[in-house]
């Protein structure tokens, strides 16, 4: 499956986009090992959520979709999960597969986790290292990557873990191992991650303290099922904010937008930029800060991305390469190294692509230099990566000429209806 994309710019709009993929994880793995039920609204039903939420399915919860954004989890408790028939495919899922692996790894039952050919590609040493200190015991392939095998049965102690990477997955992959963990679990994080984790354990009534770049939280503790209200997912709206802010002149509005602080980093960095973003109606949705976000097309300019927002934009650097070639001047991105080991080689994809479009990007192994210019028209390949390939369909609005974005099915793991939604505001994109 491909998009085809001829220019034709966004214009004014009022927008939502789909739930926010993170939170909707959680939602569906802390639900299920709390006590009682968790009713999920605004659920994103991706790929991505979906596989984790067949997973729970095999080790033995009930979990029913009475609408299509919406879940009812019938929690089994902290010791109620039962063993699978066969290995978990998380699909396109590095979230999946690594909060999975903490959760499973204190369970009374061994699991394997497997997943497509682009996750069975990635690091899972990063979860393997602190798992194995708690004593949890886990096999990948000799390369590091999936399948896991993780053994059931084994007695878990907290630890004191401090993270070489700033991860979010790891940090949530340590703290769900610290649930059956005895004593103090803790993670110290070179630089803040997403703490969605945090609140919705805080959520759940379990006491988890952050204080000075540390996480915290005694193991044993018990959950208790809730309302989940997830926020329309940042990272998705981030392809619609690029869309307006290269736009003629669109002024879009995207309604009850996650806007918790450590993923608001691509605002930010964008502002810096000089695009006019504006957080309007800001709320609480449970423990979460959502806001309408307004943009309005913008004059960007380049110059350098602070590298202390990396870890909050990280999912966000393919549009930042998009807006840095549609703005005057060169930018200068440092220290995204972890982009090479996302669902593709991010650096590498988005510097292909852009060259065949005809914008000049000079990469190094965690940085690249992008010069502004003006997208041609041609042909380029998503390498099976959804946030690539959104990103190119936004440049695409702006290029000279028609382009082809090559399998773009992964569209779906995070933003189901990605089409529909950039066609109604001014896209001009097939399928
Ligand atoms: C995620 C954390 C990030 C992000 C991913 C989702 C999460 O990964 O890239 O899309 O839900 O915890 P890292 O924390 O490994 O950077």
């Amino acid at each position: 499956m491909h998009f085809r994309v001829s220019p034709n710019a966004l214009r004014d709009a009022r927008v939502n986009v789909p739930g926010d993929k993170s939170v909707s994880h959680r939602s569906l793995m802390l639900g299920s090992i709390a006590e009682g039920r968790t009713h999920v609204s605004g659920f994103l039903a991706g790929e991505d959520c979906l596989a984790t939420a067949a997973a729970m399915r095999s080790l033995g919860v009930s979990i029913d979709q009475p609408g299509p954004t919406e879940m009812m989890i019938d929690g089994v408790g902290r010791h109620g999960l039962r063993p699978p028939e066969g290995d978990l495919d998380l699909g396109n899922s590095g979230t999946a597969m690594r909060l999975m692996a903490g959760l499973l790894s204190g369970q009374p039952f061994s699991s394997v986790l497997t997943g497509d050919a682009s996750l069975n590609s990635r690091p899972m040493g990063r979860i393997i290292k602190p798992l194995t200190a708690m004593g949890a015991a886990l096999e990948s392939d000799c390369d590091g990557t999936p399948p896991l095998q993780v053994t059931g049965g084994l007695r878990l102690r907290g630890i004191h873990y401090d993270m070489p990477v700033a991860s979010a997955q790891v940090k949530s992959a340590v703290l769900l191992a610290g649930l059956y963990a005895d004593g103090i679990t803790s993670v110290v994080e070179p630089a803040v991650t997403r703490d969605h984790t945090e609140r919705m354990l805080r959520t759940m009534g379990v006491t988890v303290t952050t204080s000075a770049g540390t996480i915290s939280m005694a193991g044993g503790q018990t959950l208790n099922g809730c309302e989940v209200r997830v926020p329309a997912d940042l990272s998705s709206a981030t392809f619609i904010i690029l869309g307006a802010l290269i736009s003629q002149d669109a002024d879009v509005l995207i309604e009850n937008v996650g806007v918790n602080p450590t993923r608001t980093g691509v605002i930010n960095i964008l502002q810096a930029m000089g695009a006019d973003i504006s957080l309007v109606n800001p709320q609480l949705l449970g423990e979460e800060p959502v806001a309408d976000i307004r943009v309005r097309a913008s004059r960007l300019r380049g110059g350098a991305v602070d590298p202390a927002l990396v870890s909050l934009a990280i999912d966000e650097f393919p549009a930042l390469f998009v807006a840095a070639a549609a703005a005057k001047g060169v930018t200068t991105f440092t220290g995204i190294g972890e982009l090479r080991v996302k669902e593709s080689d991010r650096i590498a994809a988005m510097a292909k692509g852009m060259r065949q479009l005809g914008i000049r990007v000079d990469e190094s192994d965690d940085g690249a230099v992008v010069h502004g210019g003006q997208f041609k028209g041609g042909e380029v390949d998503s390498f099976h990566d959804h946030r690539v390939a959104m990103s190119f369909a936004m440049a695409a609005t702006i290029a000279a000429d028609d382009v082809l974005i090559r399998d773009v099915e992964n569209v779906d793991t995070s933003f189901p209806g990605f089409r529909d939604c950039v066609a109604g505001i001014g896209a001009d994109i097939e399928v």
